[in-house]
This record gives C-alpha cells, sequence and structure tokens, in this order.
C-alpha cells in the first residue's frame, strides 16, 4: 500500500455565545449551544501521512516533535479516524500556524479541523460537511466550529449524532473585525478541557446554560440583521457569564490579568463615545475586541494604548476548513 498523504487548513474561531461544560466530556457533547466566527488570516496547515511503514504515530508542532499529553491527544483521534475507515496503519502528523505560537491564541479548533479534514482525505474516506464538524468535535469541541465558513452556530443536539455546526451566514455578510489585544501572562493557564470539567462546580452554571437559547436568539438576530449594538450587549454578556462561572468553580479560575479588565473598560468607554466595539474573553488574558472594519483604526488604537497590551492581531471573518491540491502536498 503507498503512503496515504493529505494537507489541510483551517482558522481558528471566537465565539460570541460560549461553549463551556460538557454533558459528556469523552464525546465532547456540549451542555449548550454556541455561535462564533473564523478568524481570517490566522490558519493552521496541517498534513497527514498514513503509511504501512510506520510503526506508530507522531506530531510535529511548527518543526517541533511533540511528545506527552500533545501527542497522546493527536493518536486517540487518529484512532477515531482509523476505526471509521476500518483501518489499522499509522500516521505521521506535520503541522504549522501562521500566527505566533504563545500569544494565547486558542489553536486547538484550527489545530483539530484542520486534522480532520487531513486525515480522513489521507486515509481515503470523504466526509460531508456535518459529518466532518461532528469528527473535528471530538479532538476539541470549538473545531468543529472551524469546519463550516464564516459565521457558525453550533448545535449542542442530543447524542454525537445531531451535535455539529453549520453556517447561518457566509464571511462576506458581514465585515466584522477581531483586534486580539494580547496581554503578557505570567503563568499558564488552566486550559479548557479541564476548565470543562470544573463547570459544574459553579451554582452560576446551571443559570447560565438555561438562558443560553435567549443569548443565542438575540445573537443570532443580532448578527443576521448586522445589529452592532445589540451584538456588542449580548456578546459582552456572554463572555461575562461565562467568566462568572469560571470564578465560582472550585478551584476558581481566574484568567484575568490587571490589563485584561483595563482594555474591557477602555472598549466600553470606547462604545459610550459612539464607537462600534465590544470584547469577548476566551480561557485566557487576552481580549479579543469585536468592531466593525469602517471603525477598525480609531479601535485598534485606543485598544494599543492600554498599559500591558504587548501585540494586536487583527482578523477579519475566515472561510471554511479546506484541502489543499494534491500537488501542492509536498
Ligand atoms: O474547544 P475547547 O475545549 O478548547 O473549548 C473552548 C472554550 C472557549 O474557547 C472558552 C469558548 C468557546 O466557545 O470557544
Amino acid at each position: 500500500m503507498p503512503t496515504l498523504t493529505a494537507t489541510a487548513t483551517a482558522h481558528p474561531n471566537i465565539a460570541f455565545i460560549k461553549y463551556w461544560g460538557n454533558r459528556d466530556a469523552s464525546q465532547r457533547l456540549p451542555q449548550n449551544s454556541s455561535l462564533s466566527f473564523n478568524l481570517d488570516g490566522l490558519l493552521t496547515r496541517t498534513r497527514v501521512s498514513f503509511s504501512p511503514a510506520l510503526t506508530s504515530d507522531s506530531l510535529k508542532l511548527n518543526g517541533k516533535t511533540i511528545t506527552g499529553p500533545g501527542l497522546a491527544r493527536v493518536v486517540n483521534f487518529l484512532q477515531l479516524v482509523r476505526n471509521l475507515a476500518g483501518e489499522t496503519i499509522f500516521a505521521a502528523v506535520e503541522s504549522t500556524n501562521n500566527f505566533p505560537t504563545g500569544a494565547g491564541i486558542a489553536s486547538s479548533a484550527a489545530a483539530f479541523a484542520a486534522l480532520a479534514l487531513a486525515a480522513t482525505s489521507a486515509i481515503g474516506m470523504h466526509l460531508n460537511e456535518k459529518d466532518l464538524s461532528r469528527l473535528a468535535r471530538r479532538g476539541s469541541g470549538s473545531a468543529c466550529r472551524s469546519v463550516p465558513g464564516g459565521f457558525v452556530e453550533w448545535q449542542a443536539g442530543v447524542e454525537d449524532a445531531d451535535s455539529y455546526a453549520a453556517s447561518i451566514a457566509p464571511p462576506t455578510y458581514w465585515d466584522l473585525i477581531d483586534c486580539i489585544a494580547v496581554v503578557n501572562a505570567s503563568h499558564k493557564p488552566t486550559g479548557s478541557t479541564e476548565g470543562h470539567e470544573l463547570a459544574d462546580t459553579s451554582p452560576l452554571q446551571t443559570a447560565r446554560v438555561v438562558d443560553t437559547p435567549r443569548r443565542l436568539a438575540l445573537c443570532r438576530s443580532a448578527v443576521l440583521s448586522k445589529d452592532f449594538s445589540q451584538l456588542a450587549e449580548i456578546v459582552e454578556q456572554d463572555s461575562n457569564l461565562m467568566h462568572a462561572v469560571m470564578l465560582t468553580s472550585q478551584p476558581p479560575l481566574l484568567y484575568w490579568q490587571p490589563a485584561t479588565l483595563a482594555v474591557m473598560q477602555a472598549v466600553q468607554g470606547a462604545r459610550k463615545r459612539g464607537l462600534p466595539a465590544c470584547y469577548t474573553i476566551d480561557a485566557g488574558a487576552n481580549v479579543h475586541v469585536l468592531t466593525l472594519a469602517s471603525d477598525v483604526n480609531p479601535v485598534r488604537a485606543i485598544v494599543e494604548a492600554v498599559p500591558g497590551v504587548s501585540q494586536i492581531i487583527q482578523a477579519g471573518v475566515g472561510g471554511p476548513a479546506m484541502l489543499q491540491k494534491p500537488s501542492l502536498d509536498g
């Protein structure tokens, strides 16, 4: 059997309505539905080569060989792909991110979306978007939202078969920009896999989950009607709710740095002065400042001026996970 190779790319995504807490951790079935957009320009490119000559799976990330828990997570995922395909051969995985590593941008969504597409293609399976999204979910929940393009909603569903993401609008639908304010964090934060497990230790998680359909409906309608001020209110409330759960978990998760709070306040001040800007924060100290393309310069200038912000990474709305042409596989 010859070497079976494929290369795929995917963008990370930023959620307006967050996923936090699983109903079933092993299958990454979430407690609530979520809504996000893909981040254009930020890209993970992953090449997977299955070969009968290999005696184990291997992983290289940005040229560095990965072992330990990072490799184990990819091996578990490749095992799912092998089971689906009825194969037993091992694979070499090589992945690169074009965005700065260590800048605290969650890369697991782009990583598992690209890996799901490259691995299934390399092994000869051609999954439709829904089944690819379901598979990517097993690697990292939010990865299911990096499979379709543009603005994307992940229906929590009740089981594996109906828990997947789909586009609600294409990338060109609305010119939103994410200015990621990179804040220097001195310690490595608790990862999201561990964080999801703590969600139910907060007495606020039930209230957050029960209220999600209301926030999701408001957010969806704000996106579809391009109503920035409605979007801003619901996005900040959703992020604050998730961080309220994190802060009240046992043990508590406090991701913010002083500069995180300073950016939040600067953004709220800018909005009061009439600029379209709102913040949302994932499981880290960086602040995603959302604005419209038409207003990005003044908003960026305000965020850049906040002490403690070391860098701004700017991204528009990105497309779906894509397979690279076989001629470019080298
Ligand atoms: O996909 P995970 O397990 O890395 O979880 C993502 C969690 C958040 O980024 C905090 C929220 C979200 O919906 O992206």
